[in-house]
């Protein structure tokens, strides 16, 4: 079968994507890089803000309405959305079909042999949050959960990541390596815990092996993921392996040129990570820290567990042991009850900890979390709008302020491949060149004229001139 994978949504479903592609390639299939003669289509869908949910509805109607009579195309909906909506899913999408959440996709062969054979199979994890209360959607040659075989132990959550191909092609420079899945903290919010389940960390000794197995096939870029990558604790009998320790056991892996993480929870933040990344300088100066919002009253409704003077308290200490860090957050606007005068801490905490780069989202009540179960959506969508608007001009600023600390300055750039679309801040490329597009140590974006050659290469760019989310330097 030819396939076409679509990616929405977070980097743990980019790596998700990956390892079914590779499932489905031993499977015989082949994967395309452009939808138009897919005889299956997937989407990997996300959940977290109602926006990305409307957006896969809208594109499965799409492929309703555009279905070649001649031509059955095989649609399935995988990820987040498949877990959160299950069989709704089959009942308002007749082209669909089949279903299948994050901690089943190892299935995915079986269940795309199922659907073949002319079966809408479902595949979802057990005990979670599930549209419990749907009906069986009437007429459908429905296989339902349990009938393939499901995963029960912590060993068998990691099967998706062991099935990683041995064969990697070379060329890619850059990997992700799940360390955690799932999420304990229960932000009041957020839909992670009901759809990826309970927090696991992975065996030190199979992290180690994946890393030491990609770096060997040239990946010299390594991204530890987890929705909270911090909070990794492993122990057997008569040993503990921190996340610090993770740290410190991985870097000094021959050929690993840079260890990155993402994302890290403010409360599992202690200074043994500070210090094991400061010791470890292949780990890179970059920490992605959410603070959701700056305001004591706001993160105790979102049960945040920390408290404005504790996330203070964490940034100073960064900036102390590690003074060359680049800090980015996240923001939620208008959560329920959030008054001038906590958007006003928001604000001033976006001032206050210099990030480089923060994401602002406006809130959106996500069903069967505790805020949309108990707090009414108060905040009015223009209210919503203007602090939004509020917050990503306090990051504008401050975020100007941190590129321009680096015009002048040499830095080191993993050139990730052509811009996108050419930037008007650069000049144009001569003969030879193209404009091209890479990341520092720091997570900044660089964006300078060289040979595509480089693509996949280290190079030293020296940086002429800088925007609130971009820096841009000559070569070499
Ligand atoms: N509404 C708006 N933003 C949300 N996020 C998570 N849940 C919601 C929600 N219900 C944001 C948080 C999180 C990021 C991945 O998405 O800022 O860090
Ligand atoms: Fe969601 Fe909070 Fe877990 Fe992050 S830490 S995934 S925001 S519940």
């Amino acid at each position: 079968m030819k396939i076409y994978l679509e990616t929405m949504g977070c980097q743990m479903n980019r790596l998700d994507s990956e390892l079914v592609e590779g499932l489905l390639r031993a499977a015989g299939h082949e994967i395309l890089l452009a939808r138009r003669d897919a005889d299956v289509v997937l989407y990997n869908t996300c959940s977290v803000r109602d926006r990305a949910e409307e957006k896969v509805h809208s594109r499965l109607g799409a492929e309703a309405h555009h279905a070649d009579p001649d031509k059955r195309v095989f649609i399935g909906v995988l990820g987040c959305m498949a877990q959160r909506l299950g069989k709704k899913l089959l009942a308002r999408h007749k082209n669909l079909s089949f279903v299948c959440s994050p901690g089943r996709l190892r299935d995915l062969p079986a269940l795309l042999e199922s659907a073949l054979a002319g079966h809408r199979p479902l595949a979802l994890d057990p005990g979670r949050s599930q549209s419990s209360s749907s009906s069986s959607p009437d007429g459908l040659v429905t296989s339902v959960t349990g009938s393939l075989p499901h995963p029960e132990t912590p060993d068998e959550w990691d099967s998706l990541d062991l099935s990683r191909p041995t064969d990697l092609v070379p060329g890619n420079s850059q990997s992700y390596v799940r360390i955690t899945r799932g999420c304990d903290k229960f932000c009041t919010y957020c839909i992670v815990p009901f759809v990826r389940g309970p927090e696991v960390s992975r065996d030190p000794g199979r992290i180690a092996d994946e890393v030491r197995r990609l770096v060997d096939a040239g990946r010299s870029e390594i991204t530890l993921l987890g929705q909270t990558v911090n909070s990794y604790l492993w122990s057997t009998t008569g040993r503990t392996v921190r996340f610090s320790d993770l740290l410190s056991l991985l870097s000094p892996t021959p050929g690993l040129r840079r260890l990155r993480f993402v994302t890290s929870h403010p409360l599992n933040f202690g200074d043994d990570v500070l210090t094991a990344m400061r010791d470890a300088p292949n780990v890179c100066r970059y920490i992605h820290c959410p603070a959701q919002s700056g305001s004591d009253a706001i993160l105790k409704r979102m049960n945040r567990q920390y408290t404005r003077a504790q996330y203070d308290d964490l940034i100073d200490r960064a900036y102390a042991i590690l003074p060359d860090v680049a800090l980015a957050g996240d923001f939620i606007v208008g959560f329920p009850g959030e008054t001038d005068a906590d958007h006003a801490a928001s604000v001033d905490l976006i001032r206050r900890t210099r990030y480089k780069n923060s994401f602002i989202f406006k809130y959106s009540p996500r069903a069967g979390t505790l805020a949309a179960k108990r707090l009414a959506d108060d905040i009015p969508e223009p209210v919503k709008k203007r602090r939004n608007a509020d917050l990503l001009a306090a990051q504008g600023q401050v975020g100007l302020v941190h590129h321009r600390s680096y015009v002048g300055r040499r830095v080191e750039v993993l050139v990730s491949g052509l811009a996108a679309r050419p930037d008007r801040q650069q000049a144009s490329p001569a003969p030879g060149q193209v404009q091209l597009l890479g990341r520092t140590r720091g997570d900044h974006i660089v964006v300078f004229n060289a040979p595509e050659s480089l693509i996949g290469t280290y190079a030293d760019v020296s940086i002429v001139h800088a925007t609130d989310l971009t820096l841009f330097g000559t070569f070499p």
